[in-house]
């Protein structure tokens, strides 16, 4: 359901929740660790969803067996330089990845601010090698409480200039955004776009603060926005976009199933919606199946797709000369 006429892009893909099964393998072998005992099929089903969980929480818990084999810096930069391949394989033109370097960090206590610098020369070296244009977005992983979102930041700041925007992500009803208000003060300071996880596992307050308090021009998921008509009013006025995910949506039971998925709502209230992965390889999809779940289970028909598909670009942080440059491409072979 691809459109080959428009440029791919893909605006919500973990870079930590992508890290394949034969590389945590190959990582666990090379780090001398216990999941090496394992054979693939049995770290596939340690470390991907099976049909769906309970919720969001037991869903991340699926994102921990990745990141358990990152004992050097190198292996970052491997699982960032990998994460390109991936987008060139699956027929990216441009991807935005996103990480929390403390979850990279936290097994293997490595240095924050080296990570940031491990991930930002993986996907710089690996943008070069495939040809994917690629930016990062820094993620404050708010289940480890305000303290250590600070620490996390400072050392995503020190790499400021490599890195687009900040989110915050993880145990959303737990940590809601009011705690992290000084935080994005910080990154808008800095520059960085401002995208937030929000209406995924709390409701449409949780949007609202992160649109009025942390000043996000994009939402990850927002799939609570469907319950609230002057919220959904008002993100179709100002732009700002939701990146659905939507089989991610179902595996972490924040639909119940993929024909009540809100994104055909957003879609005819004129809101900028665009479709994404999430984590691809915990939950086990490509970006061209998440085009055939909205083709075939939400109800969009190819036109409409086409226009979610030129919306990734719209709402893509890249400035309006790199946005005509992704166009270009598809423009001069018609
Ligand atoms: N929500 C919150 N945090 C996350 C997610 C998600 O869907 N995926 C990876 N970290
Ligand atoms: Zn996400």
């Amino acid at each position: 359901m691809i459109d080959s006429n428009v440029p791919l892009v893909d605006l919500h893909r973990h870079l930590d929740g992508n890290i394949l099964p034969p590389t945590i393998l190959k990582l666990a072998h090379k780090n001398n660790l216990p999941l090496a005992k394992h054979t693939l099929h049995e770290i596939e089903k340690l470390s991907q969803i099976q049909d769906k969980t309970s919720d969001l929480l037991k869903f991340l818990e699926k994102l921990d067996v990745g990141v358990s084999v990152l004992a050097t810096e190198q292996d970052c930069f491997e699982v960032a330089y990998e994460n390109i391949r991936d987008a060139k394989e699956s027929g990216l033109d441009y991807v935005e990845l996103r990480f929390s370097p403390y979850y990279m960090a936290l097994a293997h206590q490595l240095d924050l601010g080296a990570v940031v610098e491990a991930i930002a020369a993986g996907v710089e070296s690996g943008s070069q090698a495939f040809g994917v244009k690629a930016n990062l977005i820094g993620i404050l992983s708010r289940t480890f409480g305000q303290k250590t979102c600070m620490q996390e930041l400072d050392a995503l700041l020190l790499s400021k200039d490599k890195i687009q925007a900040l989110d915050l992500a993880g145990d959303e009803l737990g940590y809601p955004a009011p705690q992290f208000k000084e935080h994005f003060i910080k990154a808008r300071d800095a520059g960085w776009q401002i995208t937030v996880h929000a209406g995924e596992a709390d409701g449409p307050k949780s949007i609202w603060n992160a649109i009025e308090l942390l000043g996000a021009t994009r939402i990850g998921h927002g799939v609570a926005a469907a319950q609230d008509d002057k919220l959904m009013d008002y993100m179709a006025k100002h732009a700002i976009a939701i990146e659905s995910c939507p089989t991610s949506n179902y595996q972490t039971g924040t639909v119940a199933d993929l024909s009540s998925h809100p994104m055909k709502t957003f879609f005819e209230r004129n809101l900028l919606v665009t479709l994404n992965t999430d984590d691809p390889a915990v939950s086990n999809i490509k970006l061209s199946d998440e085009y055939d779940v909205a083709y075939h289970q939400l109800g969009f028909t190819r036109e409409q797709l086409s226009i979610i598909q030129s919306n990734g670009v719209l709402a893509a942080f890249l400035t309006k000369q790199e946005k005509d440059d992704l166009w270009a491409k598809y423009t001069q072979d018609t």
